[in-house]
C-alpha cells in the first residue's frame, strides 16, 4: 500500500460536497491537491477552508469544455492521481417526460466529462498513479418514476472503469459509489425537503445515519493508495443497496 504523502493529487469538482471532503482527507494524508470546478466563488471559499490542512491551489475550469481541460491539465503538470466527483443534479422525469436537452446535458457533463478528464490527464498522469470515478446508489435504487437516466449514466461508469484499467496499465482506474451524502447538491435537488427525506432514510438505513463528506471520503483515498485495487467499484453506502 502506497501513501499520499508528496503527491500530487487533482480534484475535480473539489470545490463543493463529496469532492471538498476527499481534498480536504488527500491533504491531510500529506498530498498537494489542486481543486478544480466551474464557479470562481466556490474555489474560493473551499481554497480558504482547505488552506489550514496543507499545500491546495484552485483552478477553474469546465469539464465539458475541452479546450480548458487541455489547459488545466497542462498548467498543473506531472502529477499522481485524478479524482472526479464532478457532476450537475441528474434530470428525474418520468420517461414519458423527458426532456431530450437536459438528458444530453446531463451526459455530456457527467460521462462526456469523465472520458475527456482521463484523454487529458493521461497525458502528464505519472506512472504508478490512479484515476477515481463517481457513480451513486441511483444505479441500484433509482427514484421511481424518473431514474432510468441517472441509473443508466451511473452504470456505465463501472464498465468505463474495467476498460479502462486494461487499456491503461499499470494506472489504476476505480469507482466510487456512494450512498445518499449531504452536500449541497442534495439541496438543489429537493430544497427544504432534504430534512424529511433524510430522516426517514437513516431510520432505514443499516448504518442509520446519513453520510457527510468526510464519511465517504476514505473510500477514494483507500482507491489511491491501494496499489492492488483497479477496475474496481467501492460501494460506500452505509448498507443502502440492501434496503
Ligand atoms: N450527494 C449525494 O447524495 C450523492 C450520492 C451519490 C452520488 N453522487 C454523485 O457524486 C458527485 C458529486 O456530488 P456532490 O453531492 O459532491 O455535488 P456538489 O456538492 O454539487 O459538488 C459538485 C462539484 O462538481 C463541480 N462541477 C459540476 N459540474 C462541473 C463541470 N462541468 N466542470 C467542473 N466541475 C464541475 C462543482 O463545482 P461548479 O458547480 O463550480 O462547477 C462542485 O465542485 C455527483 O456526480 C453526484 O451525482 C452524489
Amino acid at each position: 500500500m502506497a501513501t499520499l504523502m508528496g503527491q500530487k493529487v487533482v480534484v475535480v469538482g473539489g470545490s463543493s460536497g463529496i469532492g471538498l471532503g476527499v481534498a480536504a482527507a488527500a491533504l491531510k494524508s500529506g498530498a498537494d491537491v489542486v481543486i478544480i470546478g466551474r464557479s470562481p466563488g466556490k474555489l474560493q471559499a473551499a481554497e480558504q477552508a482547505l488552506a489550514a490542512e496543507g499545500r491546495v491551489r484552485a483552478i477553474a475550469g469546465d469539464m465539458t469544455q475541452e479546450a480548458e481541460i487541455a489547459l488545466v491539465f497542462n498548467e498543473i503538470g506531472a502529477f499522481d492521481h485524478l479524482v472526479s466527483t464532478a457532476g450537475p443534479p441528474p434530470p428525474g422525469d418520468p420517461i414519458d417526460e423527458t426532456e431530450m436537452d437536459a438528458v444530453r446535458r446531463f451526459i455530456d457533463n457527467k460521462l462526456v466529462g469523465a472520458v475527456m478528464l482521463a484523454k487529458h490527464a493521461v497525458r502528464t498522469l505519472r506512472t504508478g498513479g490512479s484515476m477515481t470515478f463517481t457513480s451513486g446508489i441511483n444505479k441500484d435504487r433509482p427514484p421511481v418514476p424518473g431514474g432510468a437516466v441517472v441509473s443508466a449514466i451511473a452504470g456505465s461508469f463501472s464498465y468505463f472503469a474495467t476498460a479502462l484499467s486494461l487499456e491503461l496499465a499499470p494506472t489504476r482506474v476505480n469507482v466510487i459509489s456512494p450512498g445518499w451524502v449531504d452536500t449541497p447538491l442534495f439541496d438543489e435537488l429537493v430544497g427544504e425537503a432534504k430534512s424529511g427525506y433524510f430522516e426517514d432514510m437513516a431510520a432505514r438505513l443499516p448504518a442509520g445515519k446519513i453520510a457527510t463528506p468526510a464519511d465517504i471520503a476514505p473510500a477514494y483515498v483507500y482507491a489511491m493508495e491501494s496499489d492492488f485495487t483497479t477496475g474496481e467499484t467501492i460501494h460506500i453506502d452505509g448498507g443502502q443497496r440492501l434496503i
